[in-house]
């Protein structure tokens, strides 16, 4: 899919990756971008950057959206389908991390659950019969590189990742034959406030992500997700060393944790 001419809906527009997709989809020439979060002032301030920046030709619209309120998230879509006149792309891309293990209590599971996973179900229960009614359309799930390996120093993140990547792969088998592209964006370490704020450079979960890779900026990851909708790929890895990772795992799954276990035992966290 190339993104010029398209209409797209972001969730977790806010900051981070979200924001930098939306600049990039309308830098790519998006002719609508229905932008989505719970961080009220700074959704609206991504919101005005791109109407300011960008020509007649994009229309945005922004809409405060708690992912975990199915009801919210079906008024959003119902105003973006209304407003915009149809939805092409969703990116589902809203997540919470926890830097939690055993400690976490059940409604920091919970929550992570809500936000991580159900909010992908929440979003495609809305989106995908308009899709299939207008002859097709495109899912981008925001999983992790964790959701395809795991994550430690996070309990929640790593499980709920894990079950992000296989909703995605539920969505490819069960809706690809009739005209919906799904692709599950899977970056490693990416500077953002997740990553700065959420977790702070001491922590377990952060040290380990900047010693498994480069850590990206936001806008590298948008230009990966560009390219991997282009050539129409289930799995978008920034990160392109993650695809490696994962084939060692599937091929003996003891060293690669005995592996893991080195590398958590060699920061001393
Ligand atoms: N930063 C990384 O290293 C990294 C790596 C792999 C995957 N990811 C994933 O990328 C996605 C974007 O994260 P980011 O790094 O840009 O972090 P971020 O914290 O900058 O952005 C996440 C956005 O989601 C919003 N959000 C959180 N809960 C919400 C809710 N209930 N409803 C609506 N919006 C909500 C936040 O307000 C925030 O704007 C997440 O799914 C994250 O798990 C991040």
């Amino acid at each position: 899919m190339r993104v010029s001419g398209t209409v797209a809906v972001i969730t977790g527009a806010g900051g981070g990756i979200g924001a930098a997709m939306a600049r990039r989809f309308a830098a790519e020439g998006a002719a609508g971008l229905c932008l989505a979060d719970i961080a009220e002032p700074a959704l609206a301030d991504v919101a005005a950057d791109l109407r300011s920046a960008a020509g007649p030709g994009l229309r945005v619209l922004s809409m405060r959206t708690d992912v975990t309120d199915e009801t919210q998230v079906q008024a959003m879509i119902d105003r973006a389908v209304r407003e915009l006149g149809g939805i092409d792309l969703l990116c589902s891309n809203a997540g919470v991390a926890t830097a939690r293990g055993l400690d976490a209590p059940d409604d920091v599971w919970a929550h992570t659950w809500s936000v991580n996973v159900l909010a992908h179900v929440y979003a495609a229960r809305a989106v995908v019969p308009h899709m299939l009614a207008r002859g097709g359309g495109y899912l981008l799930n925001t999983c992790s590189a964790a959701g395809l390996l795991t994550q430690p120093g996070d309990a929640p993140y790593a499980v709920t990742k894990n079950a992000a990547v296989a909703f995605a792969e539920w969505l490819a088998v069960t809706y690809g034959d009739q005209g919906i592209k799904v692709s599950a964006l899977c970056p490693q370490g990416v500077r953002t406030p997740m990553l700065e704020d959420g977790l702070g450079d001491s922590h377990e979960a952060a040290r380990l992500v900047a010693a498994a890779g480069k850590v990206l900026a936001p806008e590298e990851v948008a230009d990966a997700v560009v390219a991997g909708l282009a050539a129409e790929r289930f799995l978008i890895l920034p990160h392109p060393e993650v695809a490696e990772f994962v084939r060692r795992k599937a091929a003996d799954r003891d060293r690669w944790l005995a592996g893991l276990r080195r590398l958590v035992a060699s920061l001393g966290t």
